[in-house]
């Protein structure tokens, strides 16, 4: 098997200068080293092919769901309680997805000192689409022109929020095959989640997340591990080309989503015991954190409470006896899964039970979306950003663990992956668990936004419904609200391209 050595440079001059001021301290190395990839010519990268260095973008604006019940003249509780819900952010119309996909790799290439020509291979998942053909996949290599590589493959991918899962898996497949020559790939899953008004508009939210993926990964994706399920309905969809806004049937969306889970973990479950050659009696002995796509933040609890319930059936099936802890769950788990679904009864015993082991298992995973809302396809990938900079769970602390991850995508189409955080074999690496944490300051991000008013969030989505296919017209959202180093719409020609500039 012969062995081809890849020089990556650390950074190449010209982005030394508007690095300085971004490059958060102590995160990454100032120097610009040569470092050396070494990758196999053949199929493999080496092994633990993940996640090595991930940035994300949050718009500088939310909204109080507490105020915005207010506002909506709803019950008190219903958004903060009903939905688990905190905050929610948003971008008028000078932001699109264009724009927020542009930050955040900006930053992922600037804050890891990435030399643009080390990529070879970038993914975009989105449903936020601004053209029917140009991609933002293709927007996103104005960041690459200065350095001249014109050689990366990729491109945008839409199935509601499942594009930046896909995008994630396409990535880790070219990073394993012999296209790769040690190059890296970075993956894209952003969106912004918009409703029209009426119950499903406060679960909105926006959100863009870049990740760098190669070999000797600090989350590595367990290989044989994921288990899909993909189904043809219409839950949620977006058949209206003059409207930003989805067709949704809230209700089947929720219980597309939960047999998604039921299936999703069956499958994983068996496919870690073969891996594993032993049986799996919980969700403990699979995972030590679980992530989920978050449309809203009561969704996931319910969905790890019903990977508990799946836990009580299989442990049934098997003619095992339950642990205490599901034991008041019996008289349900040898119903047909039919019967289990949107049944009251069931349901709010689970809300009754795991109540410390979510809190351990999935708590640290729910801190950025809690805030920001649904980024739609961003949303699990957001949500493996808060595990990974999490102060307690987060950072040197994950060494070790193993994460189940659940994506979901109306339409529909899930998949749950396994990953596992470790530190790489090699010493000398810039990417690491603490690192990853360290670039992310999660806590610290969230504290920089401002508040803004339910009639300032609802102006916002007036201006964005205004402008939306509109050619030869410049947004009239203020910069003012584009935080710093952002990208942001400058105007959109008469021919209709769009024009970016960077704050
Ligand atoms: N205090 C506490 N809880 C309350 C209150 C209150 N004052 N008022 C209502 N609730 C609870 C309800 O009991 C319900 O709880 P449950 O989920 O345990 O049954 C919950 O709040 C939601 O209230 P509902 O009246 O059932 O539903 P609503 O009409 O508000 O719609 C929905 C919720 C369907 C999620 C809507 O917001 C929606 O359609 N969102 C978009 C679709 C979506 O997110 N689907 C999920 C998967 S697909 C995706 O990611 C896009």
């Amino acid at each position: 098997m012969s062995t081809t050595k890849t020089k990556v440079l650390g950074l190449c001059k010209k982005w030394s200068s508007c690095l300085k001021s971004d490059l958060l301290s102590g995160a990454v190395s100032k120097n610009s080293q040569i470092r050396t990839v070494t990758s196999s010519s053949s199929t493999s990268a080496g092994g633990n092919a993940g996640i090595l260095a991930a940035e994300f973008y949050i718009p500088h604006r939310y909204v109080s769901q507490a105020e915005l019940e207010k506002f909506d003249k709803v019950s008190s509780g219903k958004y903060t309680v009903g939905l688990g819900q905190s905050q929610m952010a948003f971008v008028d119309d000078r932001e699109d997805i264009n724009s927020i996909a542009l930050t955040a790799v900006d930053r992922l290439l600037k804050r890891y000192n990435l030399d643009p020509k080390s990529i070879g291979r970038l993914d975009v998942g989105t449903e936020s689409l601004v053209d029917k053909s140009k991609s933002t996949k293709t927007t996103l290599m104005q960041l690459f022109a200065p350095s001249g590589n014109r050689d990366i493959e990729g491109a945008t991918v839409m199935n509601a929020c499942y594009g930046g899962t896909a995008s994630l898996l396409n990535s880790v497949a070219w990073v394993n095959s012999p296209e790769a020559h040690g190059r890296y790939a970075i993956y894209v899953a952003c969106d912004i989640a918009v409703y029209e008004p009426g119950p499903a508009r406060p679960t909105g939210g926006v959100g863009a997340v870049a990740c760098l993926v190669g070999p000797d990964a600090p989350l590595a994706l367990v290989p044989g591990a994921r288990h899909s399920h993909s189904v043809d309905v219409y839950d949620f969809y977006k058949p209206k080309m003059s409207s930003e806004y989805p067709a949704v049937d809230g209700k089947l969306s929720q219980s597309c989503y939960v047999t998604a889970v039921d299936d999703c973990y069956a499958g994983t479950i068996s496919k870690l015991e073969k891996i594993r050659a032993t049986q799996i009696k919980s969700v403990e002995e699979a995972f030590d954190h679980v992530a989920f796509h978050s449309p809203y933040n009561k969704l996931v609890q319910q969905s790890f409470k019903r990977m508990l319930f799946n836990d009580a059936r299989r442990l049934v099936s098997r003619g095992e006896a339950l642990p205490d802890a599901l034991a008041a769950l019996a008289p349900f788990a040898s119903l047909p899964a039919s019967q289990t679904l949107a049944n009251k009864d069931l349901d709010k015993l689970l809300s009754s039970i795991g109540g410390d082991l979510y809190k351990r298992m999935v708590g640290p995973s729910e801190t950025i979306s809690k805030n920001i809302g649904n980024s739609y396809t961003g949303a699990l990938h957001m949500n493996l950003m808060s595990l990974l900079g999490d102060a307690h769970a987060g950072g040197a602390h994950l060494e070790g663990k193993s994460i189940g991850a659940f994506s979901y995508g109306s339409g529909a189409i899930a998949t749950m992956m396994a990953f596992k955080a470790r530190n790489p074999s090699k010493k000398s690496t810039l990417f690491s668990l603490s690192t990853i944490a360290k670039t992310l300051s999660v806590a610290s991000r969230l504290k920089e936004r401002v508040e803004a008013s339910p009639e300032e969030f609802t102006n916002a989505l007036i201006l964005r419904e205004a402008f939306y296919g509109k050619i030869g017209a410049t947004p009239a959202g203020s910069i003012d609200n584009v935080p710093a180093g952002a990208f942001f719409l400058k105007e959109v020609t008469k021919e209709g391209g769009r024009v970016y500039a960077q704050k």
